[in-house]
């Protein structure tokens, strides 16, 4: 049996919902369930649905044999120890710096104060156009930041632009194109081949 770990959220509902298009069935799957393991009707697939950034540990070490995550956490912690096999082209979105709208002019200021999930990447993004900034890492809706002066801006995900647009926010620069990869235990790329192949088929992806 492969043992894939979704990353919880977007990316597993599509890969999910791809799956039971392809034929497999999930008898105890839904959307909203609060389930986190789950095992198809013929017994050939299981998925479990774990925190984006802990998908490339449990595949790490053997957890899973494969995962599906955002390549924007493997860029921010690192895939050492995995194969990263495949760009699904699904969860397609853009890492940018966005803030107030209108406001972009902030950007110029001496030190920048920049609040993110990712602040790998925002540094990196900062020190190479030679901007001081200050980094306040935070956990979820970023967007915030911004609105209550807690920061100047922010380096998140836009995906539809909904969330930048329902806050009042705009992106300033989008730089970096990003999409859901799959990542592979080494050993199960050697050993699962054949079940990986057919589970990469069904969802519909090319390798
Ligand atoms: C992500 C991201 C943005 C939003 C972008 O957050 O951090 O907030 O999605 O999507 P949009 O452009 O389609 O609006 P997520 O939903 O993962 O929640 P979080 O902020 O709590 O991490």
């Amino acid at each position: 049996m492969l043992h894939i770990a979704l990353a919880k959220g977007r990316i597993a509902k599509t890969v999910m919902a791809r799956l039971q298009a392809g034929g497999w069935k999930f008898p105890e799957y839904s959307d909203d369930s609060r389930k986190l393991i789950f095992t198809d009707a013929e017994g050939r697939l299981k998925v479990t649905l774990v925190k984006s950034p802990d998908v490339a540990v449990y595949v790490r070490r053997g957890a899973a044999d494969a995962g599906i995550v955002g390549k924007d956490i493997l860029i921010e912690d690192g895939a050492a120890d995995v194969y990263e096999v495949l760009d699904l082209g699904i969860g397609k979105c853009r890492m940018a710096v966005s803030g107030i709208k209108g406001r972009q002019d902030v950007m110029k200021k001496r030190i920048l104060t920049v609040a993110s999930k990712y602040p790998g990447i925002a540094r990196k993004y900062f020190a190479s156009r030679f901007q001081p900034v200050d980094i306040i890492q935070l956990n979820g809706s970023v967007e915030l930041a911004p609105l209550v002066g807690l920061a100047d801006v922010i380096v998140d995900i836009v995906e539809t632009g909904t969330t930048l647009r329902e806050n009042g926010l705009e992106a300033y620069d989008e730089f970096m194109e990003l999409s859901a990869r799959l990542i592979c235990n080494k050993v199960s790329y050697k050993m699962k081949q054949e079940e990986l192949k057919k589970f990469i088929e069904t969802c519909g992806f090319k390798k």
